[in-house]
């Protein structure tokens, strides 16, 4: 029996790309993978002018071969659609594939995902190559699933400006509003006498005298390009399944990027995967918490499990160099992934390659394709995972927590942030570094989720809402849910106009306040605040809101400014749960204070048998009763770890109790039994 056999839905492999390499090489490559451990690897998704060199000219000869000597070693195979790599001859018979930015200019040929997803010329030449493709390949057991092109969105190649993309706007609209004045009513046209007579006069959101285009229409403009993006992933996921219909069929996607909304481009998948690059910066230290937060939106993204289809084990490089993992860092990100619900894990790239753009992007082996320290590193993962792997499948984090993540509202404050470098995702961020680092794990869901198995949600800056959030919203409190949210809920409607309501808007029965006047604070320009009942003065800096209270109870106050004596942070009992609102962004000693009292009073307090100290993080994959503890050492130096009660360690295989050290980068999984 093969690994793959044994392991089934549980993967550890390599990305991969045979065509970069001689032939000679690969029974090496693939004896080495094997001795690794690796039981999957992805390739092919930028192979196009090797499977079709010329038009209509088909070698898949040599894909047979590696898939061929794959499986001899034990090994199978994600097949990528090549279609972010459209060659050279499609490009010339087709300039007007081309995307054109927001000047009209051409972004050219040279790089990758050089093409307009609206252009319909492009899908008869996908019809023939994925066809083909999947007609050989569909059902042969030794492919286990299909990657679709690739990182859809990558290097801000969602909006394009082309005359395709304005006509499909058009119809977009169209079928979205039907008459046109319920569009000119919607995006409100009459301001800068903008009304449209026909759907043919509607603009896409292009370069103009000055970069402030009607709100309604850029967020319609993100949306549609969103969309576009799915209806092209479905095209192909529609002839794969055509003669394969059982085809295991999933994108790389991105975590936080905010191109695409993810949770729409999931819909048609079967597994969701994304690529995970926790150091591709230069900080002094790597955040632990951001690889986190994006395991948590991915899995979030169908409430299942996912892959990490690119996983980094390399420095990664461009024309300049990011840091190189250090030893065992590799190991940990990986068990992190693992522990946030990672079913699979691809390490990009196997060998840095010689030539072309991404020569100094490295991976497992060195250039000389030798195995060294990484290599030996992934074999340690490797040889342990055939341990425990089968002993994860089928168990999931389950957690008490959500955070909503609203791709419409976090469009929103990229079209207008309200202050210089505000992002949404900053604000979202700071709420998951508090949860992160009080080891309450979280699922990060879409507004429109089931929100009845959570005991807490956050909803960040939801700006923009509409009737059957608002309803969800308020019946999750009402049945005994606690609610967060802050300034700007409520401010506008689903089509990003401003709200006729006095703030919160449609929340403010929920949160028992109204908001009288609100206003931005500059950088570095803070209002004081103090808790109640403490005499610490807090900081809320980027915004303030005034507020009268309605039937809610203050929590902390602002102590300066004319809205001295305001509440700054409130809470309110609505049926059996409870609605907080928070009216500025809070220094992290206030955020801690607040959101410690908005858990303990939901009754979110941790009782983990284990005690870690801080840079330890602690997340917790389950089966029914049985429970696999990762304790997950981010920091350098050693950490001592208190038990509380018997463990025994899945990776020492040893019984712990009583004090533990874990070194710098180790990991242990906890498992009560044996
Ligand atoms: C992305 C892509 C890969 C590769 C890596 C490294 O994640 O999907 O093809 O380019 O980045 O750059």
């Amino acid at each position: 029996m093969g690994l793959a056999d044994r392991r089934r839905n549980m993967y550890f492999g390599v990305c991969y790309y045979p065509e970069h390499w001689p032939e000679e090489r690969w029974e090496t490559d693939a004896w080495m993978m094997r001795e690794a451990g690796i039981n999957i690897v992805r390739i092919g998704e930028f192979a196009w002018s090797r499977m079709e060199r010329y038009e209509g000219s088909f070698d898949f000869s040599w894909l047979d071969r590696i898939i061929g000597i794959l499986a001899k070693e034990g090994i199978q195979v994600i097949l990528g659609t090549p279609t972010a790599t459209p060659p050279k001859w499609l490009m010339d018979q087709h300039p007007d594939l081309y995307m054109r930015d927001m000047y009209g200019d051409v972004r050219g040929y040279g790089n990758r995902r050089h093409y307009c997803y609206n252009n319909e010329a492009y899908l008869p030449y996908i019809s023939t190559i994925v066809g083909k493709m999947a007609e050989r390949y569909g059902n042969d057991p030794r492919v286990v699933a299909w990657q679709i092109d690739n990182e859809f969105g990558c290097n801000d190649t969602t909006r394009c400006y082309c005359d395709q993309c304005r006509t499909q706007f058009q119809l977009w609209l169209k079928d979205k509003y039907q008459d046109i004045d319920h569009l000119n009513a919607c995006w409100g046209t009459v301001f800068w006498s903008q009304i449209y007579n026909e759907w043919e006069q509607i603009i896409v959101p292009a370069y103009t005298v000055f970069p402030l285009h009607n709100p309604g229409l850029v967020l319609d403009y993100r949306r549609f390009a969103s969309d576009a993006v799915c209806k092209f992933q479905k095209f192909q996921t529609d002839l794969i399944r055509k003669y394969a219909p059982h085809s295991t069929i999933t994108h790389n996607m991105m975590g936080a990027f905010n191109e695409i909304d993810a949770f729409d481009l999931s819909a048609e998948l079967d597994i969701v995967s994304w690529d995970n690059y926790p150091n591709l910066m230069f900080t002094k230290e790597v955040d632990p918490a951001l690889a986190a937060m994006q395991h948590d939106m991915t899995r979030g993204l169908k409430g299942q499990n996912f892959w990490v289809m690119e996983h980094q084990s390399g420095q990664p490089g461009g024309n300049i160099m990011f840091p190189t993992p250090k030893p065992q860092e590799l190991r940990r990100w990986t068990y992190q992934s693992i522990a946030h619900g990672a079913d699979g894990i691809l390490y990009f790239r196997w060998r840095g390659c010689l030539f072309g753009a991404e020569q100094y992007w490295h991976g497992i082996l060195a250039h000389d394709g030798k195995a060294g320290r990484k290599y030996r590193e992934v074999q340690q993962v490797g040889t342990e995972l055939a341990r425990i792997w089968p002993l994860l499948e089928g168990t999931k984090n389950e957690d008490q927590v959500a955070m909503i993540r609203s791709y419409d509202n976090e469009w929103v404050f990229e079209i207008q942030p309200h202050i210089m470098d505000y992002t949404y995702m900053g604000h979202f961020t700071n709420y998951y570094h508090y949860l992160f680092e009080q080891q309450l794990g979280t699922d990060v869901i879409s507004p429109d989720a089931d929100f009845s198995k959570y005991r807490m949600l956050i909803m960040p800056n939801f700006i923009m809402t509409n009737e059957e959030i608002v309803a969800k919203v308020y019946k999750f409190v009402h049945d005994g849910g606690t609610l967060v949210l802050d300034y700007r809920a409520g401010a506008k409607d689903w089509h990003n106009r401003m709200e006729a309501l006095t703030l919160p808007g449609k929340f403010a029965e929920l949160l028992g306040i109204t908001v009288e006047e609100y206003g931005v604070l500059g950088k570095e320009e803070y209002r004081a605040i103090r808790m109640d009942g403490s005499e610490t003065i807090y900081r809320g800096g980027t915004w303030f809101d005034v507020i009268e209270m309605r039937g809610a109870e203050a929590v902390a106050t602002f102590t300066d400014d004319y809205f001295a004596g305001c509440p700054a942070v409130t809470s309110h009992v609505y049926g059996l749960g409870k609605a907080y609102y928070i009216g500025t962004e809070m220094d992290k000693e206030l955020r801690e204070e607040v959101l410690h009292l908005i858990c303990r009073d939901a009754g979110l307090v941790q009782t983990l048998d284990v005690e870690v100290p801080e840079g330890v993080e602690i997340v917790t994959r389950k089966q029914g009763d049985q429970a696999y503890m990762f304790v997950i050492n981010h920091r350098i130096e050693a950490a001592q770890v208190q038990l509380h009660s018997r463990f025994f360690d899945l990776l020492s295989e040893q019984e712990l109790h009583e004090e533990t050290k874990l070194e710098g980068n180790g990991v242990m999984i906890l498992s009560q039994n044996k």
